[in-house]
């Protein structure tokens, strides 16, 4: 994934390249070196969308693919390093910790820890984000372990293999994400100065806690059950509630994945908004696509079992909106994702990471 996971298209919002309507533009305004790389004739203008403003895209010429892959490599480095444990954790501990972990994730969330960083501080000093970069990792992985859980969701494919309980048992899955959140907050320990790892530590807590990530789990399976489906109101109010499930359960590590490049980076208050506000619709705009990868995506490419939301009776966006309905709500989180970043200089490789992952979401195949 990353600017690479779609089509090698950087899809770049309009408002920031086009003036006047005139394409020209585009090539004037995007300064990655050698402009006469980047052909007019391949820009698509997108039609525009009910509420969206239209948008181009471009070929990809752009150093954003080389870069994610930089980043993925340092990020998983860091958490081998972080998973090698003493001789007091049980070796199928340690495997199971292992196995789920470094499977091949996308490694989006810390990425965006890392992009973050860069686009508030400068990209020498990333490493110094890497332990909340790993950190969110960490509470992304155990977060997957426990939703494949029979109790869950009851899976038995995630990234391209067999979940960890059906790889190990029940309990060492549950000890395994027991472990993985745990380590997150150690991990955050490890940031300096420690007033920056406490305030750090705070903010995954609340992300990660009873409101956040774990409440939008406990109502995504409240959801499933006969007596909540007779609660469903209106479409408008059902959809708010979906939405509120949507950002908690998944929009919130993503929200604050952002959040903590931009303290450890010790960003303005005006930056840290700006990152919050991206964060929050880019979360919203990745479980939606998430939904309808779960209708429209291959298993081979996706790495995990489809066509389970209708099965399991879930409230997906599909569900309420249709195909189509579903895209749309996906394109306008997309476009105020993109609108949030206004303060930031577009023309920065951290700003066209950040465009190109949520721009790219629409398309996303995994
Ligand atoms: C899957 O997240 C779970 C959701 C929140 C929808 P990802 O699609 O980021 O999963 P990995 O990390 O690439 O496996
Ligand atoms: C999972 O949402 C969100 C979390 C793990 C917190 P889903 O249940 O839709 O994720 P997938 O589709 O299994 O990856
Ligand atoms: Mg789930
Ligand atoms: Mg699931
Ligand atoms: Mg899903």
């Amino acid at each position: 994934m990353g600017p690479s996971f779609a089509s090698g298209f950087t899809r770049l919002p309009l408002f920031y390249f086009i003036e006047g309507n005139r394409v020209g533009q585009v090539l004037e305004r995007n300064c990655f070196g050698d402009r006469r790389s980047i052909q007019l004739n391949y820009a698509v203008i997108s039609p525009k969308a009910d509420g969206c403003s239209p948008r181009i895209s471009l070929p990809c010429q752009v150093p954003t693919n080389s870069h994610f892959k930089t980043l993925r490599q340092e990020i998983e480095s860091a958490l081998d390093s972080a998973t090698q444990f003493d001789v007091d954790c049980p070796d199928q501990l340690r495997q199971a910790i292992r196995y789920s972990l470094l499977a091949p994730g996308k490694r989006l969330r810390p990425a965006l820890v890392l992009i973050a960083y860069e686009l508030c501080k400068t990209p020498e000093y990333r490493q110094n984000a890497m332990p909340a970069a790993c950190a969110v990792e960490m509470v992304h992985a155990y977060s997957l372990i426990h939703d494949d859980l029979p109790a869950m969701d009851n899976d038995d494919l995630r990234r391209g293999q067999p979940t960890c309980h059906k790889k190990f048992d029940e309990a060492t899955a549950i000890l395994a994400g027991d472990a993985l959140l745990a380590l997150a907050f150690e991990m955050i320990g490890n940031l300096t100065p420690p007033e920056l790892a406490g305030r750090c530590c705070k903010e995954l807590a609340i992300a990660a806690g009873a409101c956040k990530l774990v409440g939008g789990q406990m109502d995504d399976m409240l959801r499933e059950k006969e007596e909540h489906r007779k609660q469903i109101g209106n479409t408008e109010s059902t959809i708010r509630m979906m939405e509120h499930v949507h950002h908690r359960k998944t929009g919130a590590l993503i929200r604050v994945s952002l959040k903590l490049g931009g303290m450890i980076a010790n960003a303005s208050e005006s930056q840290l908004n700006a990152l919050d506000d991206f964060g929050k619709h880019f979360g919203l705009a990745f479980q939606i696509t998430d939904d309808l990868l779960d209708v429209l995506g291959e298993e081979a490419t996706v790495g995990k079992r489809l066509r389970k939301d209708a099965e399991m009776d879930k409230w997906s966006y599909p569900h309420f909106l249709g195909i189509d309905g579903a895209k749309q709500a996906a394109e306008k989180a997309v476009n105020d994702a993109e609108n949030a970043l206004a303060v930031f200089d577009p023309n920065s490789l951290p700003m066209q990471m950040l465009l190109g992952l949520v721009g790219q979401l629409p398309n996303r195949t995994k």
